[in-house]
């Protein structure tokens, strides 16, 4: 597996969770993390637990911004979460800030990301959820672009665990 990826199978939505909030842990801001998967694959969830990893409140339930399409969380980094389900146009994206979102500082996590196409910036970190029964689900992790500094800390303990 080239150095830039790698993979892990869940085998509950926790696991997805505990996943993703070690993940949150790492980031240091600026990450754009593209999530791409059918219904019901598990974005939300791995947002929620990343939300745990970036020390969002509790009180902060994360939800799927299905209808707004954006929605701003503060945890120890300023999170944006975007869902483009309903994304009909890309002017859209200009309307609720899309560029905006991509200040450097800020973790942009985004469900459906592949409405983004050529929206997305050089360096991202693309996140595939696969359904392969019921309970399980197959993440892929791609570092586009330069990888982040913790990256390939993150990816060793990652493979370590599957
Ligand atoms: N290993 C697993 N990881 C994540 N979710 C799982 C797993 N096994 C079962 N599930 C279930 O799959 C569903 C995932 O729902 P979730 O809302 O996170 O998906 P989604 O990809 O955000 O869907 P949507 O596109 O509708 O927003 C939940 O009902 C969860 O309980
Ligand atoms: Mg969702």
């Amino acid at each position: 597996m080239h150095n830039a990826e790698c993979s892990i199978t869940t085998r509950s939505p926790e696991e997805t969770a505990a996943v993703a909030e070690s993940l949150g842990r790492q980031l240091q801001g600026g990450e754009v993390l593209a999530l791409i998967g059918d219904l019901g694959a598990g974005k939300t969830c791995f947002v929620q637990g990343l939300a745990v990893g970036l020390e969002i409140p509790d009180e902060a339930y994360v939800r799927s911004p299905t209808f707004s399409l954006i929605e701003e969380y503060d945890g120890r980094l300023p999170v944006y979460h975007l869902d483009l389900y309903r994304l009909s146009e890309e002017d859209e994206l200009e309307a609720i800030g899309w560029r905006d979102c991509l200040d450097g500082e800020s973790v942009v996590a985004v469900e459906w990301a592949d409405q983004l196409r050529g929206y997305l910036p050089n360096r991202y970190i693309e996140i595939r959820l696969s359904i392969r029964s019921p309970e399980e689900r197959e993440l892929k992790f791609v570092a586009y672009g330069d990888p982040p500094v913790w990256w390939e800390g993150w990816r060793t303990t990652l493979l370590r665990k599957d």
